[in-house]
């Protein structure tokens, strides 16, 4: 499948809010093959050549319902630095992730957040959980794995499972007061 910014689904259409549907495992060639291109879409969104090649507009996830399919499936790549300050890059392909716990304690990105779907800039925080645990199968390393997210990443992975519920990111965002003081949040 072709990914780019002209093929992928902005939300001025309403199939972007559309819920996604479980993925049966094990992972069909058509599914395995949709979620390599999401991945391949991902890595070399950040290659700024490939990216004005390819019409690819930079992104650390993106979700199945995005390209037009309604499952439960999303690619991530994420760099971050993990406790002991070392560069880690976080790369899954998530075949039905399910949040199993979240902390109580929150965060958002202190610039707000964006997304491939939406061309608009829609300035606020995203308050979102500092900690989440997620399960899936990861077509990356053919496995069950349970991922403990903090900080960013946590951030990207409730960013792309609000897609398979139809939620957009700019739906958090409390109108009324965009950048709230959120006692005892982490700005990431
Ligand atoms: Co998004």
């Amino acid at each position: 499948m072709i990914i780019n910014n002209d093929t992928i689904i902005k939300d001025t259409d309403p199939f972007i809010r559309r819920k996604s549907e479980p993925v049966p495992l094990p992972l069909s060639e058509e599914d395995r093959s949709l979620l390599q291109d999401m991945y391949m879409y991902v890595k070399n969104s950040t290659d700024p050549e490939i990216a004005e090649r390819d019409n690819l507009r930079p992104a650390v996830g993106i979700s199945a319902i995005q390209v037009g399919v309604p499952k439960r499936m999303t690619a991530v790549i994420v760099r971050d630095t993990d406790k002991n300050d070392h560069e880690v890059v976080y790369e899954y392909m998530l075949v039905n992730p399910r949040i199993v716990s979240k902390s109580l304690q929150k965060a958002y990105l202190e610039s707000g957040e964006g997304c491939l779907s939406v061309a608009k800039v829609h300035e606020g925080y995203v308050v979102r959980s500092a900690r989440v645990t997620v399960k899936a199968y990861d077509a990356l390393t053919d496995q069950e794995i349970s991922i403990r997210a903090r900080g960013y990443l946590a951030i990207v992975l409730q960013h792309e499972l609000d897609h398979f519920e139809g939620v957009l990111f700019y739906d958090h965002i409390n109108k009324e007061n965009p950048w709230p003081n959120v006692p005892g949040a982490i700005s990431v």
